[in-house]
């Protein structure tokens, strides 16, 4: 097959035979991996009579138990290795609200994957070799930094690891060394963008032609915002550390139609997440991800905890998936209502008089939870108590008709709630346990 100019690999153009044969040979790979090398996968395989040679077609892999986040836990930190830890050329952790660090680990192939599929999602993203790139994703066991800088030094790229923070500085090089490409959450994009209106720049007027985000849920509303603030095409690249971290999968600038799965190296299922059943293609449900490859860590049917759908093919001949409506467990329920951050974000970014940055806060009024939205006034807009009234009635009035919850809205002034330098912090519950 010959590569085209717009695939970086031959791979994501091969067709669905050969793709699923490849994803079989290699799951079976994996699997026989897992539970030769790691005796928690040995027992929890045995524990329902699963073994590695009863897998004959892809399907057959619904037979075998899941790993979930709490495995890491118990298992921490070097547990679930495959290989002595002394063939592992590096590790990174997650933070975790509570309790212990996720560890993962990489052995050299494993970071050759990686800056692999890191340079063919940055390619599908529109980016090309000899551009400049400007990575602003958290530098250090957060892997987004180290993720994103190898892939576009892969690709042959000029990397500036700029890392998070700073945001004068982010700024002054954005202007001065004038890249093409800029990757870093959406949430931190819109606190730097907010950072050149400070300075009387206009970023419409910079070099920047695409944003590659990731690391936290945001809307299709964001992007638009994003997009028209920075005069640059963003696309939403997914990845978590337990999986491998940023590049699983990665949406095609020519369709920004949800990140295509790279179907070679992970193997994706939807599966109801109060019954363990897998959906069908093109039904919500939580995510769960096998590894095809991984050599240190492999993770055989892990559950992501992300909210998602499976989409048929577009630009690539690998499914993609819908972009990521939240965590199972970001899920708030008010009074009976499920209720996702991403939905009072796209209701934010509907009214033209309120910044899209927004914190929202759980409290508990004797028996009942009650919701509050904190908004805050796009800079520019006349301050005074009428319109801040009038911006929180129409607010609360549209998240009453779409969503049928009743909130309370607060408008604070201009740039006045907290930015973030990485991901945002959306929800802070303010419950007292019962
Ligand atoms: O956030 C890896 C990453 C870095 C992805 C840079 C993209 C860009 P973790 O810190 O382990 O890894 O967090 C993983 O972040 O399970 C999702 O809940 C969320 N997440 C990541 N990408 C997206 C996205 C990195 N594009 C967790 N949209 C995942 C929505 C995302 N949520």
């Amino acid at each position: 097959m010959s590569l085209d100019k717009e695939t970086y690999e031959a791979i994501e153009r091969t067709s669905a035979d050969e793709l699923k044969a490849l994803q079989l040979r290699r799951l079976q790979w994996s699997l026989r991996h897992a539970y030769t090398n790691v005796p928690h996968y040995k027992k929890a395989f045995d524990a329902v009579g699963a073994h590695p040679n009863d897998l004959r077609d892809l399907e057959d892999l619904s037979r075998f138990p899941f790993l979930v986040k709490q495995d890491f836990r118990d298992q921490y930190p070097f547990g679930l290795l495959a290989v002595p830890r002394e063939q592992a050329v590096r590790l990174h952790a997650s933070s975790g609200t509570t309790g212990k660090p996720t560890v993962v680990a990489y052995t050299r192939s494993d970071i050759d994957m990686w800056a692999e599929l890191m340079a063919r999602s940055i390619f599908a993203g529109g980016a090309r070799p000899g551009d400049l790139v400007h990575i602003a994703y958290g530098y250090g066991l957060f892997t987004g930094g180290l993720g994103a800088h190898y892939g576009a030094e892969r690709l042959g790229c000029t990397v500036v690891p700029m890392s998070g923070g700073q945001t004068e500085r982010q700024v002054q090089l954005i202007c001065d060394l004038e890249p093409r490409v800029i990757m870093v959450t959406p949430s931190y994009m819109l606190a730097i963008a907010e950072e050149f209106a400070r300075q009387g720049l206009d970023p419409t007027s910079c070099a920047l032609r695409i944003g590659i985000f990731g690391a936290e849920p945001w809307t299709n509303a964001m992007r638009t915002e994003i997009e028209s603030r920075m005069g640059i095409d963003a696309v939403d690249i997914y990845g978590l550390s337990e999986v491998m971290g940023p590049g699983v999968a990665m949406e095609c600038v020519s369709t920004k139609d949800g990140p295509v799965i790279w179907e070679d190296h992970f193997y994706p299922e939807i599966i109801d997440p109060d019954t363990g059943r897998v959906l069908p293609d093109g039904e919500e449900g939580e995510l769960v991800l096998t590894s095809l490859t991984k050599e240190a860590l492999p993770v055989i049917r892990y559950r992501t905890r992300d909210r998602t759908r499976l989409l048929p093919p577009t630009a690539r001949t690998m499914r993609r998936m819908a972009r990521i409506s939240g965590r199972t467990d970001d899920m708030m329920i008010i009074r009976g209502v499920n209720v996702f951050p991403t939905q009072i974000e796209e209701l934010i970014l509907k009214q033209s008089l309120l910044a899209p940055n927004y914190h929202l806060e759980i409290f508990r009024d004797g028996h009942l939870d009650s919701l509050t939205v904190n908004v805050e006034l796009q800079s520019g807009v006349e301050d005074h108590q009428a319109r801040r009234d009038g911006v929180a009635g129409e607010l609360v009035r549209s998240i009453k008709s779409y969503i049928g919850l009743t909130t309370s809205v607060i408008v604070h002034p201009s740039s006045s709630l907290e930015r973030s330098m990485g991901k945002a912090k959306r929800v802070s519950d303010r419950r007292r346990p019962a």
